[in-house]
């Protein structure tokens, strides 16, 4: 075929007319592999180039390269046109009329994790547990440093942290990837005997399933004198019991790697998952739902006290874990999508909760 400005100026008008022509996005990706891709039409005409003068090379080098621009451009403005009509169409049914009042029916429901978090601490207060909190942005010493997790140190490769910009001063702060700076916190400013039980926002840069971004946990802290293995293991059976509503609920404490607990266990809860559904108090299986162990004597030194004269154990869970398997939810990221279909589907009447 003999090439001719025109054979290009055709070719490109063709192609854009037919693309602005496209009325969904699949016909404009056959679209693009068609004019763009290996064997497309601008590629065939591409070819030539290699068998030209030089001369001819510079006027259809340029030309070509500006067609097969052209047609990107195109295509990617069209795809945005199609995206941005989707998502009206979408808008158009799924809209939210937020002028109707909610008086007389209210319609408002308590989400999952609060209901949870809510049971928990009510159950933890019982054995005179006390609620505390701390802050979602953190320091590293808090964080991590006091926990005996000092820096360089492996373990803190094992939380996939979302750190912000190192600060003036040479700190760089970060979003709280456990609720554990609570426990430090909590040290730093009380005097034993200390009972806390501490819920919040915690985060780490992970998602999918089982994981999300912003996730909850609760933790727990116990320092008095004498307290020992026993103690740890009675609370958590305690705790099991009450929230699985389960009087003969089986656990396993398994040796585990926590830097600011020795020894250190993660507990598994006996359950049956031969069935469609996750059955626990019975089975042959066996579910992991929180780590725990005895208070590190360095993070109570760090945090300015004596490990001869007191002791403590801690533990740690997550909250949207616990309430998956309490109430059979599947996915961990329906929990923060403030979709109100799944949120009137699980949420939690305020009047009898
Ligand atoms: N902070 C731990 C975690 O996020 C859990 C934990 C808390 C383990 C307290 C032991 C004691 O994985």
């Amino acid at each position: 075929m003999s090439l001719s400005p025109d054979i290009i100026t055709a070719l490109k008008n063709r192609l854009v007319e037919t693309i602005n022509a496209t009325t969904d996005e699949q016909s404009l990706e056959a679209l693009r592999v068609i004019a763009l891709g290996k064997k497309g039409e601008v590629s065939d005409l591409m070819k030539n180039l290699g068998k030209m003068s030089a001369d001819d090379k510079k006027t259809y080098g340029p030309l070509l390269n500006s067609l097969k621009q052209d047609i990107a451009v195109a295509i990617e403005d069209k795809k945005q046109i199609l995206a941005d009509l989707a998502l009206e169409a979408r808008l158009e049914i799924e809209h939210l009329d937020i002028t109707l009042p909610c008086y007389p029916a209210p319609k408002g429901g308590i989400h999952p994790v609060s209901q949870v978090t809510n049971e928990v601490i009510d159950i933890f207060a019982d054995l005179g547990f006390k609620l505390a909190e701390g802050p979602e942005i953190e320091s590293e010493d808090y964080n991590f440093t006091k926990l005996n997790i000092p820096e360089n140190h492996p373990a803190r490769q094992m939380h996939d942290t979302f750190y912000f910009p190192k600060q003036d001063n040479g700190t760089r702060p970060l979003l709280r990837t456990h609720t554990s700076p609570v426990q430090v916190r909590t040290m730093l400013n009380e005097k034993p005997p200390i009972r806390i039980i501490a819920p919040g926002k915690t985060y780490r840069c992970d998602s999918d399933m089982t994981h999300t971004p912003m996730f909850h946990q609760i933790e727990g802290l116990v320092i008095e004198e004498n307290i020992n293995l026993g103690h740890l293991r009675y609370t958590l059976e305690y705790f099991c019991k009450k929230f699985f509503e389960i009087d003969n609920i089986e656990l396993r404490f398994r040796p585990s790697f926590f830097p600011f607990t020795e020894p250190s266990m993660e507990v598994d809860v006996r359950c049956d998952r031969s069935k469609d559904v996750l059955k626990i108090g019975t089975g042959n299986d066996w579910l992991e739902i929180l780590g725990s162990g005895m208070v590190h004597p360095n993070v109570l030194e760090n945090c300015g006290l004596d490990p001869k004269q007191v002791q403590g154990f801690a533990f740690g869970m997550g909250i949207d874990r616990l309430a998956m398997l309490k109430y059979g939810m599947p996915d961990l990221r329906a929990f923060f999508d403030a979709d109100n279909r799944w949120l009137s589907h699980y949420n939690f009447n305020p009047i009898a909760a």
